[in-house]
């Protein structure tokens, strides 16, 4: 059921009496592996793998990547202060928020790099940096095509706010020229969790957007590479994407003498498979003959929230010696009917249960798939509860 698991009964045990739970773990195996996956794309003018830290800011995880010459890609100024903090340079940062940052000419001054996601943003760039020596900028571009694996993370085509509508570039290139900007990365990123033929259909039309732009030597490609956390879900095949890409690249270098250097920015490739999360079975409720038997588990929305957002699919498992198994559906200890880990795939209004040993309760339970947006996207404070600890081994 877990696609990549990690750590075994006896370390887990041992992490869960000696740090308590809830409990973050990180495998700093794994996330070396995947970062070395990446970088060892074979491309031709150069690769920069950048981390989305939204993922997991967690400072030791950012110094694993550093170590590995990862860079990153924050989203927001708080996000490249924490970068900065765990040993990143400024310049190491790409930064492409939502919302422009108080401190943004600090930022820059110190070497920051800015992706501006919409005209407006470009514009309010050009008013603090045209024609100064920071006056090279990225732009984000909404290619016009989408794809996640839930609506809620599409963030391309026209029902998406991310990105400067393709249709605008020449209205971008107006800005860059009157502010006496030099445009030199494009971006895109059209969501997490993309269907990978769209993903590669997105990189070409991607590629041909740079026709547009004269001074652009960077091409961004953004995230999305899917993974599996349980056995049914299918995994972006990193060799086919990456050969892919380079065979795109030369091609448009041929046909147009222009060497791009390549930039990917994953969050969920990069980190969702090294962390597990260590829980306790709380208490077993159920509603008689013809109803369900629960698992309440001393976490749940406040530590893991994607279930409930999304319907996303982690797998669970029970330490025990237990050899007869039971239907159980798992929830969270919040107050809200909604904090439930097992649910049907992309569906959280549903209640799924799932095939579990016979649990008691205080039997320590694994949660996995946990390293990307879980602890860094939880429902913080919800009913007061503190957040898990967290852990690299
Ligand atoms: C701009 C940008 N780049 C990269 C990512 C990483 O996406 P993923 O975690 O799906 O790889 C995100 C995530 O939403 C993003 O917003």
């Amino acid at each position: 059921m877990f696609t990549t698991n990690f750590i075994d009964n006896k370390t887990a045990t041992k992490l869960a009496v000696k740090y308590d739970t809830p409990l973050y773990v990180y495998s700093k195996e794994k996330l070396i592996e995947s970062a070395q996956t990446m970088l060892s794309i074979p491309v031709p003018f150069g690769l920069t793998v950048r981390f989305a830290m939204k993922a997991n800011p967690n400072p030791d995880v950012l110094k694993i990547f550093h170590s590995q010459g990862v860079m990153i890609d924050a989203s927001s100024g708080y996000e490249a202060e924490n970068a900065i903090r765990a040993g990143y340079k400024p310049e190491d940062i790409l930064l492409t928020s939502q919302q422009i940052p108080r401190n943004l000419r600090l930022l820059v001054e110190r070497g920051v790099q800015y992706n501006a996601t919409s005209l407006h943003q470009l514009k309010w760039y050009g008013e603090l940096f045209g024609g100064t020596e920071f006056n090279n900028v990225s732009v984000r571009i909404n290619p016009g095509v989408g794809s996640g694996f839930s609506n809620k993370t599409n963030v391309g085509g026209p029902t998406s706010s991310f990105g400067i509508w393709h249709e605008y570039i020449p209205k971008a290139n107006e800005i860059a020229d009157d502010y006496d900007l030099k445009i030199v990365r494009l971006h895109t990123h059209i969501g997490a969790g993309t269907d990978p033929e769209v993903w590669q259909e997105v990189a070409k039309i991607s590629l041909s957007l740079v026709n547009h732009f004269k001074d652009v030597v960077i091409l961004n490609l953004g995230g999305g590479f899917k993974i599996a956390r349980i056995d049914s879900e299918k995994q972006a095949n990193m060799q086919e994407i990456g050969k892919m890409l380079a065979d795109e690249i030369s091609n448009f270098s041929n046909e147009s003498g222009r060497k791009l250097h390549l930039e990917l920015e994953p969050g969920t490739f990069l980190a969702a498979n090294a962390g597990v999360l260590l829980a306790r079975v709380e208490d077993i409720v159920d509603t008689g003959p013809d109803g369900y038997t629960f698992i309440k588990l001393n976490t749940g929305m406040n530590d893991i929230l994607r279930p409930t957002l999304y319907g996303a699919q982690h797998p669970i498992a029970l330490i025990t010696e237990e050899k007869n198994t039971g239907e159980y559906v798992v929830v969270g200890h919040n107050c809200e009917s909604g904090d439930l880990l097992t649910t049907d795939p992309g569906d959280p209004e549903s209640i799924r249960t799932i095939t579990l040993p016979i649990p008691k309760i205080q039997d320590i339970v694994v949660i996995g798939g946990v390293g990307a947006y879980c602890a860094s996207m939880a429902a913080h404070g919800y009913n007061s509860y503190p957040s898990a600890k967290e852990i690299v081994i």
